[in-house]
C-alpha cells in the first residue's frame, strides 16, 4: 500500500521544513499538484519547487501535471526530479505521444481520469502505464468532499488489472481521509493521495501510520501475518 501526502495541502510559506515533515513521516510518495490556471481553474508551482526541495529527501516523487499543454513541462519536470509524470486522458490524442515521451525521460508513467470521464477512455492504455490514477474530486482545489460514485471505476480498473495480468497502481486522489480510503481499498486502490486529511494532522507520521493500518486492513488482497 503506498501512502502519499499531497503538497499542496503543506504551509507554502515554508516548504522546506513541510518536505522534512512528509520526509520522516514514514510516507511512500510526496505527490506534487502542478496546476496551470488552464486546464484547472488554479495555479499551484512549477520545476523551480520541485528542483528546490529533491535535495531535501529521496522519497519517491509523483508529479501530477493538470496543465493543457504538459509537452512543454515534462523535460523540466523530469530534470527538476519527478520520479513519476502523470498526464490526464482527457487530453485525447495528445495521450499517447506524451506517454512514450515520459518513458523516453526515463520516468514512470501515470494516467490521470477526471470524475465526469468514462473510466472506458483509460483501457487502451493500460499495457503502458504504471500507474492510474482514479480523481475522486473534479482537480484544482483541496480539501473537497470525495465523490462516492466513483468507487465502480476503481471495481473496474482492478478487474482489467486481473485480466489481463497487468501490475499497474490503482491511486486515488481527492477527499481522501481514513474512512475514504477504506472505501476505496475495499474495492482495490492500492494508492493513496491525501492532502488535508493528512496535513491537517499535528502528527502528520502517527496519521501516516493510521492511514497505511487501515487501508492494509480493508484492503482486497488481505496481508497474511506471520505467525
Ligand atoms: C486536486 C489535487 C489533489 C489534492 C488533494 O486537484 O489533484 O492531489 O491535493 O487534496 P485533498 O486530499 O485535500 O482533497
Ligand atoms: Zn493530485
Amino acid at each position: 500500500m503506498i501512502i502519499a501526502p499531497s503538497l499542496l495541502a503543506a504551509d507554502f510559506g515554508r516548504l522546506a521544513k513541510e518536505t522534512g515533515r512528509v520526509a520522516r513521516s514514514g510516507a511512500d510518495w510526496l505527490h506534487l499538484d502542478v496546476m496551470d490556471g488552464h486546464f484547472v481553474p488554479n495555479i499551484s508551482f512549477g520545476p523551480a519547487v520541485v528542483r528546490a526541495i529533491r535535495p531535501l529527501t529521496s522519497m519517491f516523487f509523483d508529479v501530477h501535471l493538470m496543465c493543457s499543454k504538459p509537452e512543454i513541462l515534462l523535460e523540466p519536470f523530469a530534470r527538476a526530479g519527478a520520479d513519476q509524470i502523470g498526464i490526464h486522458v482527457e487530453l485525447g490524442e495528445a495521450v499517447t505521444p506524451l506517454l512514450w515521451k515520459i518513458k523516453s525521460l526515463g520516468r514512470k508513467v501515470s494516467l490521470v481520469v477526471n470524475p465526469p470521464t468514462a473510466i472506458s477512455m483509460v483501457q487502451p492504455y493500460l499495457e503502458q502505464i504504471d500507474s492510474l490514477l482514479i480523481m475522486t474530486v473534479n482537480p484544482g482545489f483541496g480539501g473537497q468532499s470525495f465523490i462516492y460514485e466513483m468507487l465502480p471505476k476503481i471495481q473496474q480498473a482492478c478487474a482489467w488489472r486481473r485480466e489481463k495480468n497487468l501490475g499497474y497502481t490503482i491511486s486515488v486522489d481527492g477527499g481522501i481521509d481514513f474512512k475514504t480510503a477504506a472505501d476505496c481499498a475495499r474495492v482495490g486502490a492500492d494508492a493513496f493521495i491525501s492532502g488535508t486529511a493528512l496535513f491537517g494532522k499535528r502528527n502528520l507520521g502517527a496519521a501516516v501510520r493510521k492511514m497505511r493500518q487501515v487501508v492494509t486492513a480493508n484492503s482486497l488482497s488481505p496481508v497474511v501475518l506471520a505467525s
